[in-house]
């Protein structure tokens, strides 16, 4: 078995048995020794797109073992195949190869396949098992972590989901050497966003880091990778079904999703969206007296070193982004709750940002 960078494990003390590791490490698509000791004979559903296949399937079909039964389905890329067609395909294959409640899938992709996969398995027969191999920055740090499953509805993004934990979560480093520059980007969005949400010293240390994260030097990219998750895991930990605490991973994410909305999905990424939410959250913070202008100001300049938009869209108005906020999950009796900084690495949730401050946020 492959040695692991860093091994973590997820903690869920309300739910019994379900805690789970998070392993990061060179070569874990391959190790076929971590997939026995997670499987063990199971069958196995393992799902990916057509971009990441031709990459990395040979290697984890591989590892899988030719004595165990996998199914694979293979999808076409893209945030429009998270919708409940493409779930019903990966049922339909796995019906028809007669797989059982001890069957196990396996998302192998980004966060649309972790997403899908989880709630396809989430669904079949009442719920099996499955794993998680995030190969995008987004997914290790964010996605793959925390039970969060679900697909798109016409009517909004995530509408329709479940949640439900993965048995294990294989970071493994060496498939973001094949991520594409503006993928990775958006994926170092959701990284500082635990700085500033958690850890102060988390925010610093990616800003003095920049280079070598540009660089995507390994030593550097475990760390970052390993505090974020465990500060995500801390959070679920404390809230697995967001009664509360875990809503302030969304800090930046109420005007992201205006922003995807709008522009539908997929124009901008989801790291990108958050990027410029981000940015617009931490000047009503600034505005409000919480953080200083200058950290707003690293904030925004980190994310631009990396190429990110901190500017909403031109088409976007600030009744545009309210308009479209109005029907997002995070409305709560009839409210749209925001996610602001009391300080830097601490977040607080409100609902009377105005008109005028969104405004505010928006201008140079
Ligand atoms: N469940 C959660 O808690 C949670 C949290 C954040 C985001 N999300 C969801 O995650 C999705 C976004 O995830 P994403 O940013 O990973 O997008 P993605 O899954 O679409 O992946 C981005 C692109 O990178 C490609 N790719 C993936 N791995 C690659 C690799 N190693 N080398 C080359 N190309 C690779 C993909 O095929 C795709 O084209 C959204 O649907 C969002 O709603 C979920």
């Amino acid at each position: 078995m492959s040695n692991p960078i860093y091994s973590l494990q997820v903690e869920l003390p309300l739910a019994g048995d379900r805690s789970y590791p998070i392993v990061i490490g060179h070569g874990l698509l391959d190790d076929g020794e971590r997939f026995t000791e997670l499987l063990g004979d199971s069958p196995v559903v393992l799902v990916s797109n057509d971009t990441v296949a031709p990459l990395y399937l040979s290697r984890v079909r591989g590892a899988l073992g030719k004595g165990r039964k996998v199914t694979e389905v293979i999808l076409p890329d893209g945030e429009d195949q998270k919708q409940l067609i493409s779930a019903d395909k990966i049922w339909q294959h796995a019906l028809k190869d007669h797989h059982e409640r001890r069957s196990v899938f396996i998302a192998l992709g980004g966060g649309v396949i972790g997403d899908l996969t989880g709630y396809s398995a989430a669904c079949f027969l009442r719920g099996v098992d499955f794993i998680q191999l995030p190969t995008t920055l987004l997914a290790q740090v964010d996605s793959s972590v925390g039970g969060k499953t679900g697909v798109n509805h016409p009517l909004g993004k995530n509408m329709i989901g479940a949640f439900h934990q993965p048995r294990a979560v294989l970071i493994d480093l060496d498939s973001l050497q094949t991520l594409p520059d503006r993928e990775f980007a958006a994926g170092l969005a959701e990284v500082i966003k635990y700085g500033c949400i958690w850890d102060p010293g988390f925010f610093n240390w990616l800003i003095d880091q920049r280079e070598a994260l540009r660089d995507r030097s390994h030593g550097v990219l475990a760390e970052a990778i390993q505090r974020s998750c465990a500060i995500k895991a801390d959070v679920v930990a404390q809230d697995e079904r967001e009664g509360g605490l875990r809503a302030i991973l969304n800090f930046g994410h109420t005007f992201a999703h205006a922003i995807e909305q709008v522009m539908g999905y997929g124009v901008w990424l989801h790291g990108e969206a958050v990027a410029c939410g981000m940015v617009m959250a931490a000047k009503i913070s600034a505005a409000r007296g919480h953080i200083s202008n200058d950290t707003a100001a690293q904030l925004a300049q980190f994310l631009v070193s990396f190429d990110l938009p901190v500017k909403p869209p031109s088409e976007m108005s600030a009744a545009v982004f309210l308009n479209a906020m109005a029907g997002d999950k995070k409305v709560v009796r009839g409210k749209i709750r925001y996610v602001l900084l009391e300080s830097l690495g601490s977040a607080c949730l409100v609902d009377d940002v105005t008109i005028e401050e969104i405004a505010q946020a928006m201008a140079e």
